[in-house]
């Protein structure tokens, strides 16, 4: 019995740093043996918001390889690509467009919330109101049946539910409806403002830092506001460092922290060079492991090459199986449920 499928793309808009690392990727690293895993690098998602300068696509996809592969991604046990390798996207793509209500994709969160927030990017474009729907494409041209994602991607993940089951009741049963994988620690990741951490709000600690980046962002973190002096009791719960020290230091010195703060007993400095502390070695192995994989010639683009060659098998049969569902492969007869992938019989997630 062949293994069940899990899917997730990242866009090679910036590089990965610790919200990424805890919400996501960490999941990724865990399941990729248990399951089939396809990762790939939302290239065409990137040029949605991003159309206009596109030069810097070549080495966040380069980065973003070396990151997940230094990080504990196996390219030999995952299939590592990019989505603009895979055509077949961009015709599954265009089949959701023709069963896709207007009004869903105007309804989701973060389109209207990124036109509005994001001012410095023109997003009128139709590429950019159309990312659910090609999302929804990458997702289905694997027959996955779970996507780990953050938080924030649940919407268009039940976007992407409702439009296979738009697909399937249209056309007939073939595609799979996924699941969204979201992991209990580390969903929203805080960052050195308080926001969620993001690359586009500039206020990210990036895996791949230095010690002397990481020591300036945690210096000039943002603590409890409302603890203006040391006498005064903080609130660990609404602070950022916290937050993050929870996840990366030892869960004793964390408590200490915890306890010490409500108690007014010690102050953000100090808490604050303990994590910079903690956190430059908890990435050190990273590092290390990152630097060795940045100095082999071509190993981002051969990981690629070799991912590229292992999914479009898949996505040919897919795509081929789409035409028959959707009757326009010139047949007389439409594809029968049965020739659905097998795997998807088991109900793992
Ligand atoms: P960004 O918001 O920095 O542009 P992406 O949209 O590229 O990040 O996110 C890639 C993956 O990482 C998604 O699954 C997303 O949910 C997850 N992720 C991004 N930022 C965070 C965060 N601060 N906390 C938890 N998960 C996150
Ligand atoms: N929307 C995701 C993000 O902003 C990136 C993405 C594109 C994705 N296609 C996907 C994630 C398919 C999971 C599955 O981070």
């Amino acid at each position: 019995m062949p293994k069940p499928r899990i899917v997730t793309g990242y866009r090679p808009t910036g590089k990965l740093h610790l919200g990424h690392w805890f919400g996501n990727l960490q999941n990724m690293i865990a399941m990729q043996r248990r399951y089939q895993a396809f990762w790939f690098i939302a290239d065409w998602h990137a040029l949605t918001s991003h159309w206009q300068d596109t030069s810097h696509i070549r080495v966040f996809t380069e980065e973003m390889v070396l990151d997940w592969c230094a990080a504990g991604i196996d390219p030999s046990v995952s299939t590592i690509y990019r989505q603009s390798d895979v055509p077949e996207v961009a015709e599954l793509a265009l089949y959701f467009d023709m069963i896709t209500p207007m009004g869903w994709l105007e309804r989701v969160p973060s389109y209207k919330e990124q036109r509005e927030q994001i001012t410095d990017k023109d997003l009128s474009n139709v590429g950019f109101f159309l990312y659910p729907t090609l999302m929804a494409a990458d997702i289905a041209i694997t027959l996955a049946q779970a996507v780990p994602v953050g938080e924030d991607q649940a919407p268009h993940l039940e976007l992407t539910r409702e439009i296979v089951r738009r697909f399937n009741g249209t056309w007939g049963e073939y595609l799979v409806e996924p699941k969204a994988l979201i992991p209990e620690e580390g969903a929203r990741v805080p960052g050195t403002d308080g926001r969620k951490m993001s690359k586009s709000y500039g206020n990210a600690i990036f895996i791949s830092d230095s010690p002397e980046e990481i020591r300036a962002k945690v210096m000039s973190m943002i603590t409890d506001p409302a603890r203006k002096l040391k006498t005064d009791p903080g609130d660990p719960d609404i602070c950022p460092l916290q937050q993050i020290h929870k996840l990366v230091g030892a869960p004793d010195v964390v408590a200490e922290f915890d306890a010490c703060c409500r108690a007014a007993e010690c102050g953000c400095v100090a808490h604050k060079k303990k994590l910079v502390e903690d956190l430059t070695e908890y990435l050190r192995e990273f590092r290390e492991r990152r630097a060795e994989l940045a100095a082999v010639p071509g190993f981002a683009w051969e990981v690629l090459a070799g991912g590229a060659e292992r999914v479009r098998p898949v996505a040919a049969e897919v795509i081929a199986n789409c035409r028959r569902v959707v009757r326009i492969d010139g047949r007389e007869e439409p594809a029968s449920p049965s020739e659905r992938d097998a795997d998807d019989a088991q109900e793992p997630f």
